[in-house]
């Protein structure tokens, strides 16, 4: 298990570029499988999500070559059934997995699937995927190590209505219904910007996708796909989470490739709670610019409201704000789990069942510690953690980094599934740790 000795107390300043979003990259691999000729993405990160999914496509008969400039090239021409064992290898080790469904499906009238993984963030069920699937003609069976489907009488179009924006469900509908017979309308959709680029990816492949804007998208099918040419949207995640560590450290931190039309939300609230930003042409520059940062009510959401991914490392700096703060998460029912080593470290956030600060939410009335109350500002000092997830994990490092004294934290290559050359960034940013596997 990897592990970090992180001296705090110093700023993090200089500049860290960004690459294409975890979040979209992933599944503009998986549509490549769609396709009857090779697709070039562009910005690929080297994250262990990436891997993941690369040697599930491989396994079935996708050609990969990833270039170290981000360049990867994906050839569908060969696509072939995998055997259950190989892909059994990889259960418990990524979500996108699940994304497999529809191009599998077209491609080969059968799909096996593992038991996925992800960050232990809530239940995180897959009950959407599979209503979207049946809805479109699969047959469903859960085996005990996977799920298998097929589609005796191939894929058809059909009317679909979420009953919550799920960005993952929205993408299995999207990914299934370009190739069905006929047209899809889907309401109740999320469009969070990765889904605008994962569009934007399928209509090159010569999908006919549009999106009103009352979450309705409407899909007609067509028979068959090209490859597609596509520089991946960059990552918001990342983006945000080197803003909230410039602020924590008093840093000064420039995000080479952040832009602000989809940042606009974080932005605001970034400067609400006392952040300073100038954008330019090739990224955006935070910092802090000394005094005093406030405290804020936020309520995580779907696009456009304010990130699930990115409350975790702001929460690090709220510590430091002078009052109380209040993060309602209404997107999982358990993203509170980091803050128990954050209150180890000093802080002072307690977390409670009840909807704090914003709407009731449907986590309200059940037994889901989903609103958080942090009061500050509370100095912090070193201690012994483990990351326990990806965001939460990032935020944890931010707070090693912010604290005063030593902390030595465990389980870190979890980071890298989501954080490309994340050791090297801190590093080039002036950190002061020392890193053994
Ligand atoms: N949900 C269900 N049933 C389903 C699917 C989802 O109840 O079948 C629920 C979830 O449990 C959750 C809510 O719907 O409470 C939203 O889940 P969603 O499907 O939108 O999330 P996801 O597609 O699994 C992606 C990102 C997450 C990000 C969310 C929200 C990927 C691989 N993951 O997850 O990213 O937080 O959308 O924007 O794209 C991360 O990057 O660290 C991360 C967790």
């Amino acid at each position: 298990m990897s592990q970090m000795t992180i001296q705090g107390g110093k700023a993090l300043t200089g500049r860290v570029d960004l690459r294409g979003a975890k979040n979209l990259v992933t599944k503009a691999m998986v549509a490549a499988l769609l396709a009857d000729s090779p697709s070039l993405l562009r910005d690929v990160p080297h994250i262990s999500d990436v891997e993941v999914v690369s040697r599930l496509l491989q396994l079935h008969g996708v050609t990969i070559d990833f270039q170290d400039n981000g360049e990867m090239r994906l050839d569908p021409t060969n696509v072939k059934s995998a055997r259950m064992v190989d892909i059994d290898a990889h259960a418990g080790s990524s979500r996108i997995p699940i994304l497999f469904c529809g191009p599998l499906l077209h491609q080969l009238g059968e799909a096996f699937i593992p038991d996925l993984g992800g960050c232990h963030i809530g239940d995180r069920p897959i009950d959407f995927h599979l209503d979207v699937l049946r809805n479109f003609g699969a047959v469903i069976e859960k085996l005990p190590n996977g799920t298998r489907m097929s589609a005796p009488d191939g894929l058809h179009g059909a009317k679909i209505s979420l009953p919550y924006p799920s960005v993952g469900a929205t993408e299995q509908v999207l990914l299934t219904a370009v190739r069905s017979e006929g047209i899809t309308e889907l309401s109740g959709a999320a469009i969070e910007p990765e889904i605008v680029d994962l569009i934007a990816i399928l209509q090159k492949m010569g999908a006919i996708i549009s999106v009103d804007t009352d979450r309705v998208i409407r899909i007609e099918g067509v028979k068959r796909l090209d490859g597609y040419t596509h520089r991946a949207l960059f990552d918001r995640n990342e983006a945000a989470s080197w803003a909230a560590a410039a602020l924590a450290t008093k840093g000064d931190i420039f995000v080479g490739g952040a832009r602000q039309p989809e940042m606009m939300t974080f932005l605001n609230v970034f400067r609400k709670v006392g952040g300073a930003f100038e954008i330019e042409d090739d990224g955006i520059r935070f910092f802090h610019p000394g005094g005093e940062l406030q405290p804020v009510v936020i309520e995580t959401d779907v696009h456009p409201g304010f990130m699930t991914d990115w409350q975790q490392p702001l929460v690090v700096a709220l510590t430091q704000a002078k009052g109380l703060s209040i993060v309602h998460e209404t997107v999982y029912e358990n993203r509170f789990g980091f803050t128990e080593a954050l209150n180890q470290m000093g802080a002072q956030i307690q977390i409670y069942r009840e909807c704090l600060g914003g709407n009731p939410c449907r986590f309200g009335q059940r037994n889901f510690y989903h609103s958080a109350v942090i009061s500050g500002p509370t100095e912090l000092h070193g201690a012994d953690i483990r990351v326990p997830d990806l965001r939460g994990g990032f935020s944890h490092i931010v707070a090693a980094l912010a604290a005063r004294g030593t902390s030595n934290v465990t389980n870190v290559q979890l980071i890298s599934r989501g954080y490309e050359h994340f050791l090297s960034k801190l590093e080039s940013l002036g950190a002061d740790f020392t890193y053994s596997e």
